[in-house]
């Protein structure tokens, strides 16, 4: 089924994230053909404009972040499409002309009645939209399907997150809920699971017999920026691990389903993530290491006395047959050395000591990457014999470049998103058992973290954070399970 006729309705339309996240993303659509062919935009934000104003206003940087040459022609096409309502969240009378306007658009867009809501406010605002949409009547399955987009963060704890869920559930279903995790609809992050599925040497190797450990890194160069008031409140832990590195997590290491449906994969990641093994207060020193950066508390909107952590690195078992006893080294921080995601995947050494009996020498273990960005590609390391000689040992990489082939052009993860809600497919969206799951783990270690605060580390801009491999004994499980 392709996208359909619908209207999208953005609370928070004069935003940061609408106008260089959403309009960019609408603009490609639009460039692309690709969105339906009724389909208006209704921008709803607390500010005075007409439509024409508000046009204007998010036409610079939408023009900042489109990746193919400006047109004209096509902005126009898609600035037509747009309605600017202006409302105060919180003041019930005025959702009326909220509905009005709606219902009018509704008969002339032909859009049937099917209506997409998208959340791009602060999340403080997210219960009293959701009350008033319903008070009013303004969410209708009469006019047709009704969905609501929701960006993070959902709930800053498994308690905040409830009830917040629970405000949603008195008005959508959870069908008609998409909790956005743009992660999940990163090319790579969506690839793993072919790779996986449909390669012979990898499905049957997936496991604790074949693998020593897995790695997810998620870095980032920049500091916290302009968000220092949602940071500083948040931290590495609630702002990426809770979410996006749990989520790489589950889909590496869940079951493969038979059918990719959005069903059976939320099932598998549900399992995943509920079977993640609490950390014991004794062994936090060797399971979680977190950091800081240098001056971060000189950013705009920190606590000068702030000790969130800007950088967390977690060495995680799972309580699975599959997993016994392999470890997941999560690690993420921004003001890091450079911006990568990835996935490694690093295989135990062959049986036997073939390597030293043969040469002397120590092998490398086979190693498979899966880079999610900014280059897109899979590395696999195997051993093979140096040239010319006979018994030395040489690791090579076999290298697959995705970016590098011509022709490839990743969609933006906004631009996925809204295909995938407007066509009602939740695969790429978390299902609130998977963000209740997460949120229980993760609230262990938040609430140690906040007693601990001499544990969070001071780390020097554009290093690789504070010195975590030694603690986590990162470089191979083997070696713990030696000392033991
Ligand atoms: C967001 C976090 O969810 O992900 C940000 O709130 C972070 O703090 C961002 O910078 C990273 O996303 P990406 O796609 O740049 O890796």
């Amino acid at each position: 089924a392709g996208a359909m006729n619908c209207l999208m309705v953005i609370f928070g339309a004069t935003g940061d994230l609408t106008s260089r996240k959403l309009v960019p993303a609408l603009y490609h659509l639009e460039a692309k053909e690709l969105l339906p062919k009724a389909f208006g935009v209704v921008a709803v934000a607390r500010k005075k404009h007409n439509t024409d104003e508000y046009v204007a206003s998010v036409r610079q940087q939408a023009e900042a972040h489109t990746r193919q040459t400006f047109e004209e022609s096509v902005w126009n096409k898609l600035a037509g499409r747009f309605h600017y309502q202006s409302l105060e969240f919180d003041q019930g009378d005025q959702y009326e002309s909220l509905k009005k306007k709606l219902d009018t658009l509704g008969e002339k867009t032909e859009s049937s009645g099917n209506r997409l809501f998208y959340m791009a406010v602060s999340p403080e605002y997210f219960g009293t939209i959701v009350q008033h949409l319903k008070n009013h009547g303004i969410v209708n399955r009469k006019y047709g399907w009704q969905r609501m987009m929701i960006e993070k963060p959902f709930g800053r704890d498994a308690a905040s997150a409830r009830e917040l869920n629970q405000t949603l559930r008195m008005v959508f279903e959870e069908e008609e809920l998409f909790r956005i995790d743009h992660y999940l609809v990163k090319e790579m992050v969506q690839n793993l699971m072919t790779i996986r599925a449909a390669n012979q040497i990898f499905e049957p190797t997936w496991n604790a017999d074949h693998i020593d450990h897995v790695q997810i890194i998620s870095t980032e160069m920049e500091g916290v920026g302009t968000r220092g008031a949602y940071y500083d409140q948040a931290g590495a832990l609630r702002d990426m691990v809770q979410n996006h590195m749990l989520q790489m997590l589950a889909l590496t290491a869940m079951e493969m389903p038979d059918y990719l449906t959005a069903e059976n994969l939320r099932a598998e990641k549900v399992k995943i993530l509920r079977s993640l093994v609490p950390f014991e207060t004794e062994e936090m020193e060797n399971r979680l290491v977190l950091g800081q950066y240098e001056r971060y508390h000189n950013e705009l909107k920190v606590a000068p006395d702030s000790t969130t952590e800007t950088f967390a690195a977690l060495k995680v078992f799972l309580d699975h047959p599959r997993w016994e006893g392999v470890p997941f080294f999560l690690i993420t921080g921004k003001a890091l050395a450079e911006k990568t995601a990835g996935i490694m995947i690093q295989y135990k050494l062959p049986m036997g000591s073939w390597s030293l009996r043969q040469t002397q020498q120590q092998l490398a273990p086979n190693r498979l990457i899966i880079q999610i960005q900014p280059q897109e590609g899979v590395v696999l390391s195997f051993n093979t014999k140096e040239p010319g000689t006979l018994n030395k040992l040489m690791a090579v990489n076999m290298d697959f470049c995705q970016n590098c082939l011509a022709g490839t052009n990743t969609p933006e993860a906004y631009e996925k998103l809204l295909l995938d809600a407007m066509k009602g497919d939740q695969s790429s969206f978390t299902h609130w058992d998977e963000v209740e799951a997460s949120w229980i783990w993760i609230d262990q270690l938040i609430s140690w973290a906040a007693a601990h605060p001499e544990a969070v580390k001071s780390y020097p801009k554009g290093s690789q954070g504070p010195a975590y491999e030694e603690r986590l004994k990162h470089a191979s499980a083997l070696e713990e399970k030696e000392e033991k």
